[in-house]
């Protein structure tokens, strides 16, 4: 356990949200720094939801420090996938906490990815109406999305993060040492969610990135410190002007009408979410420029990054009789749409986004041109 009191100290990133404000905290070697946890919730117990993958590579760990804290730690782990973020794997979180006689003051800890987080954050906002927890996110994606602005669901089979809710953490601990572990291809993933934020709001860090997608891919500390400080950055400015999604919050969907549509259609876990976003950032850009809100240069740009972060450009065909059709049927399930009508998260001008609707006949022609071979 690090309890020495000479460690760095983490980058801080603060969500104002008035009493239920937050700091997310970002660096190397938090996951067992003692005072990574100061100032949470002193309950007797606490429980650490986590899946069968991230088990042997960091629960001890976290579990070890938080004995010096609770009288008590408990366990639950889940299968892994997002497959799995289902009523069943909700249950098995639910089971556990009343297993254990778990209480109003019990602190929850979300060891893991998206799927960990997301499902942990949703019963953490509904077990006895609401207990208090805390996001250790281990990948990218998570440190950089997912575990920041208190989005909690699970998935409906006809739909993606249908059932949910709105419910913030006490605290985020971004450990950017967990990042050394996991897999390449869930690196990328992550990167499509950090590119995101530079055509929505920030052209100078996409730039940054472009200058440094190397290092990002070699998973050099110092600049993945940077990426996931500006990703939050950002994504704390909009979550503190829109929590619920009002309007500007949506922004934050660019790539995900697509990319869920996608992700359903191929069947959850087929493609990586952050796999999906990359190609459903480059369908949106391409349905901008259709629409004559940025030129043919930017989504060039934009889709020779994603390239270059090792995403997917190329949409998968999800039904070889009526691919544009099933398309349209599966966006109109987004959370965003209204009365039936797909709105899209468009990008009008670098660095500015717009939350509209588009007329099918154009939508039609970016998913055939988007398309590979059946
Ligand atoms: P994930 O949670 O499935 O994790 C990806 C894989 O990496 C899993 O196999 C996991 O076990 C493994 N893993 C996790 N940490 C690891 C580590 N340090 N070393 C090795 N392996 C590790 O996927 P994700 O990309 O983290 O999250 C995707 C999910 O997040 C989706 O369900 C998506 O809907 C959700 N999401 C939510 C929000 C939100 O605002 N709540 C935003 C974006 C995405
Ligand atoms: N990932 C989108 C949001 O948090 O709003």
């Amino acid at each position: 356990m690090n309890k020495q009191t000479t460690h760095a100290p983490p980058e801080q990133v603060d969500i104002a949200l008035g009493d239920r404000s937050y700091a997310i905290s970002i660096g190397p070697g938090l996951l067992d720094w003692v005072p990574s946890y100061e100032g949470l919730p002193s309950g007797a117990s606490a429980l650490i939801v986590t899946n069968e993958t991230v088990e042997p590579l960091y629960l001890v760990r976290l579990a070890d420090v938080l004995r010096l804290r609770y009288a008590t730690v408990h366990t639950v782990v889940l299968p892994d996938g997002e497959v799995y973020k289902t009523w069943e794997s909700l249950n098995l979180i639910f089971d556990a906490l009343l297993a254990h006689a778990c209480d109003r003051k019990t602190v929850m800890f979300a060891l893991g990815g998206g799927v960990v987080g997301d499902m942990t954050g949703f019963a953490a906002a509904s077990y006895m109406r609401g207990v208090p927890f805390v996001q250790v996110p281990t990948t990218l994606l998570a440190q950089v999305d997912s575990s920041v602005g208190g989005k909690t669901a699970i998935n409906h089979p006809m739909g993606k993060n249908m059932i949910g809710a709105f419910y913030q953490p006490q605290r985020v601990i971004c450990d950017l040492d967990t990042l050394q572990t996991l897999p390449a291809r869930e690196l990328s993933a992550g990167l499509a969610e950090v590119i995101k934020y530079g055509p929505i709001a920030d052209m100078a860090f996409l730039e940054w990135i472009e200058a440094n997608i190397g290092a990002l891919m070699a998973r050099d500390t110092a600049v993945l410190a940077h990426a996931v400080r500006r990703s939050c950055e950002i994504k704390a400015w909009v979550v503190s002007q829109d929590e619920r999604e009002a309007g500007l919050r949506a922004v934050l969907n660019f790539g995900h009408t697509f990319g869920h549509a996608i992700e359903a259609g191929m069947g959850y876990g087929q493609w990586l979410h952050g796999e999906a976003v990359g190609c459903g950032m480059v369908m949106a850009a391409r349905l901008s420029e259709a629409l004559g809100l940025v030129d043919q240069a930017f989504v060039k740009r934009l889709t020779t990054l994603i390239e270059r972060a090792g995403l997917p450009t190329v949409a998968p065909v999800l039904d070889a009789k009526d691919n544009v059709g099933r398309y349209l049927a599966l966006m109109r399930v987004d959370k965003k749409a209204e009365a039936g009508a797909i709105k899209f998260v468009l990008i009008d001008g670098p660095g500015r986004a717009t939350v509209r609707s588009a007329p099918d006949a154009l939508v039609a022609e970016v998913i055939r041109s988007s398309c590979g071979a059946a």
